[in-house]
């Protein structure tokens, strides 16, 4: 025997029962399961190797629960096991193979296949119909009394119904959280703010172990039958399949997917089905527990320490395994969301190797509360994208803050952030590369430029082919550069190019239109043109400014004020003004006098009467300007409820002040122009 062996098992034996600990006690596990199987299975493998070394209180040897304070204990008439694992077919055959030598027997064995939820293990007893008490598994002799928690379950009955119902009986089964009802609970969390739970059966088992039974009710959970325990009177079948069936009928729920199935193809064709379907099923289940059916049986075959022999659990492939978060990297999508991607060392999930995943937005970081270098759980269930769920307690000094770009790194023109909004995006809408396709289809587009033939298809090809940059190149193209295109030829490429003299004459408000400024559609730019008159006024305008427009308010001011903040957006649009864009100028509104012309108003406090947006539509209305601050131009600030600084500006400043009922007087005095007429 080596030394290093014995070392070996008392490392794995201390570690697992760390694992133990977090994942029975704290409902909090810090390794995935697919990790502490592996870990199980080595151990196993070492102890079989050198069976002198097994010891009563090794993890392979006994039921890994724990019992918490706070909970009353109850202790297991019969006692709630665990079963033994094993991950392939041949491991699954030879179980099989064995069970026959055991028996003496080449008979095909009969057994009942069932789903292996993914859950918590609960004991309900009955006694003459009703639910008296209900306890987990603890470590297999002593649980906790969670009756109280238990009754909140929606689908557990609080009395069977029917005939022939034993005095005394123990069902056993597993409390999940359906997965359309975890999904649902998380999303509501993370909205909130909180944290969400890291899978189904986490959701589960902290729901369950609620020292306020308040709690529990309040979370969606579900209970499924797969045996029984304690046993006083009735006559119940000899076969474990028909005893399910018959709990089924006093109206305790059982998995649709409960099937017998004859010998070792019987067992490989279930697990093929039942793969299959596993995304399908309302709940989580990672495999599948196959017991021989015959209860005789059974009983002659017994148990070993801590499982029955007649029973065993096939493993699903796991859909969650754990890696080392090596970089984020930040992508730059076609409308210039920006998207934090994690960079991960390989890993082998759910059936292909993933070494990338989106992160999604900063808020998403911070909920994760990853860093670089993390050990992280990825899960890919199904065909879904594969996603980080959570970070691993490892400690890992090296770990990097993950730093959220300020300058696109696609274009460097600066990052927007808009506050309250997940998404940041890049500013450098019309030069960024990653923003190229889209912002020429809607240069093209009919309501802005109206450029003929050049759709989508087109645009998409421009670019590909490495003809144009930006909308500006679009004016210095020429014929034979398009004729190779895709479904293009020479009349098309002619009339392109014809196609592409006539946008030069344009209006303000339309070239405005196509520059794609977020959040600025026909009417905000026909109002910017409006206002400004020329380019350069606007491109001049700070953001208190821009709100003084019709329709533009805080968060489109800061849209526009960001987009003319980049210098490569001005160098394509002094380069489109060179490529012969013009537009007749537009004179100032025709402006009858009206009565607050050039007159500046600021609104401060709360309005109860009318919305800010209405008052400071009908102060343009009159022909106020409408401004965010208060300075010397201030001609007058109407004082809204609970006005602060601004008001006291006003005062210091001498600035005439009037409250809300004098503003909808001074509406009413001019009725006649705000009603148009
Ligand atoms: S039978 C003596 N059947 O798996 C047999 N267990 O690793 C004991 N489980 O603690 C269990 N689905 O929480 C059985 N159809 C099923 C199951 C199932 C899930 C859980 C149960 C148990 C654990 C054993």
């Amino acid at each position: 025997m080596s030394n290093s062996a014995e070392d070996k098992i008392a490392s794995l034996r201390e570690q697992i029962s760390l694992y133990n600990d977090h994942y029975y006690r704290h409902d909090a596990p810090i390794i995935t399961d697919a990790e502490y199987d592996r870990k199980i299975q080595q151990l196993k493998k070492l102890e079989s190797d050198y069976p002198e070394l097994i010891t009563p209180d090794s993890p392979t040897q006994k039921v890994g629960g724990a019992v918490l304070d706070g909970f009353s204990k109850v202790a297991h008439q019969v006692p709630m096991l665990s079963l033994d694992n094993v991950f392939n077919d041949d491991d699954l055959s030879d179980f099989v193979v064995r069970l026959n030598k055991r028996l003496d027997s080449d008979k095909e064995l009969v057994f009942c296949a069932e789903p292996k939820l993914d859950g918590l293990a609960i004991s309900l007893l009955y006694e003459h119909s009703q639910l008296i008490r209900a306890a987990t598994r603890g470590d297999g002799s002593v649980g906790e009394d969670v009756t109280y928690n238990v009754k909140t379950i929606q689908n557990i009955p609080l009395t069977l119904k029917g005939d022939n119902i034993p005095e005394i009986i123990e069902i056993r089964g597993e409390v999940v959280m359906p997965i359309f009802a975890f999904n649902s609970y998380n999303k509501k969390a993370i909205e909130k703010g909180e944290k969400g739970f890291a899978n189904p059966r986490n959701a589960a088992a902290g729901s369950l172990r609620q020292l306020d039974s308040n709690i529990t009710a309040k979370r969606p959970l579900a209970f499924y039958s797969y045996g029984i325990g304690q046993l006083n009177g009735g006559d119940l079948s000899n076969s474990h399949y028909q005893r399910l069936q018959q709990l089924k009928k006093w109206g305790l729920p059982l998995s649709d997917e409960v099937k017998t199935v004859s010998g070792i193809q019987g067992c490989l064709d279930y697990y093929k089905t039942l793969l299959e379907s596993r995304d399908v099923l309302p709940y989580e289940i990672d495999g599948i527990v196959y017991k021989i059916d015959d209860i005789e049986l059974q009983q002659k075959l017994g148990f070993i320490s801590r499982a029955p022999r007649w029973a065993i659990a096939r493993k699903f492939p796991a859909q969650e395994e754990q890696t080392i978060l090596l970089n984020v990297e930040f992508q730059v999508g076609r409308t210039g969301a920006i998207t934090p991607v994690a960079i991960l060392e390989p890993v082998f999930v759910g059936g292909v190797t993933i070494s990338r995943a989106s992160l999604h937005n900063r808020d998403e970081i911070e909920r994760l509360g990853i860093k670089v270098g993390d050990t992280v759980v990825v899960r890919r269930a199904a065909d879904v994208i594969p996603q980080i769920t959570r970070s691993l307690p490892k400690k890992n000094t090296l770990s990097k803050d993950i730093v959220f770009p300020t300058h696109c790194p696609v274009c460097g023109s600066e990052i927007e952030r808009i506050e309250g909004e997940a998404i940041a995006r890049c500013s450098g809408g019309l030069y960024c590369a990653a923003q190229r396709k889209e912002a020429i289809q809607y240069f093209a587009s009919r309501k802005a430029m109206n450029i003929d033939g050049l759709g989508e298809k087109v645009a998409e090809q421009l670019v590909d082919e490495g003809l144009i940059n930006t909308p500006a190149d679009l004016f210095s193209l020429k014929a034979e550069q398009l004729v190779n295109l895709e479904r293009m030829g020479a009349k098309k490429a002619e009339n392109l190019i014809n196609a592409l003299k006539k946008p030069k004459k344009t209006t303000f408000a339309k070239f405005l239109l196509a520059l794609g400024i977020r959040e600025v559609g026909e009417a905000t730019a026909k109002n910017l043109a409006e206002h400004f008159l020329t380019l350069d006024a606007l491109k001049q305008a700070d953001e208190e400014e821009l709100q003084e427009v019709d329709d533009v308010g805080e968060i489109v001011a800061k849209h526009i004020a960001y987009f003319f903040r980049q210098p490569h957006n001005l160098e394509v649009i002094s380069a489109l003004i060179e490529a012969g864009i013009e537009w007749p100028e537009i004179s100032p509104k025709e402006q009858k006098s009206l009565p607050l012309q050039n007159k500046t108003y600021v609104l401060t406090g709360t309005l109860a009467k009318m919305k800010r947006n209405e008052a400071k539509a009908s102060l343009q209305a009159l022909g106020a300007k409408v401004s965010g601050s208060v300075s010397s131009k201030t001609d007058c600030v109407v004082a809204g409820e609970s006005a602060g600084s601004k008001l006291a500006k006003a005062q210091e400043l001498n600035i005439s002040i009037i409250d809300e009922d004098e503003l909808i007087a001074l509406f009413t005095s001019y009725e006649t122009i705000l009603n148009g007429n």
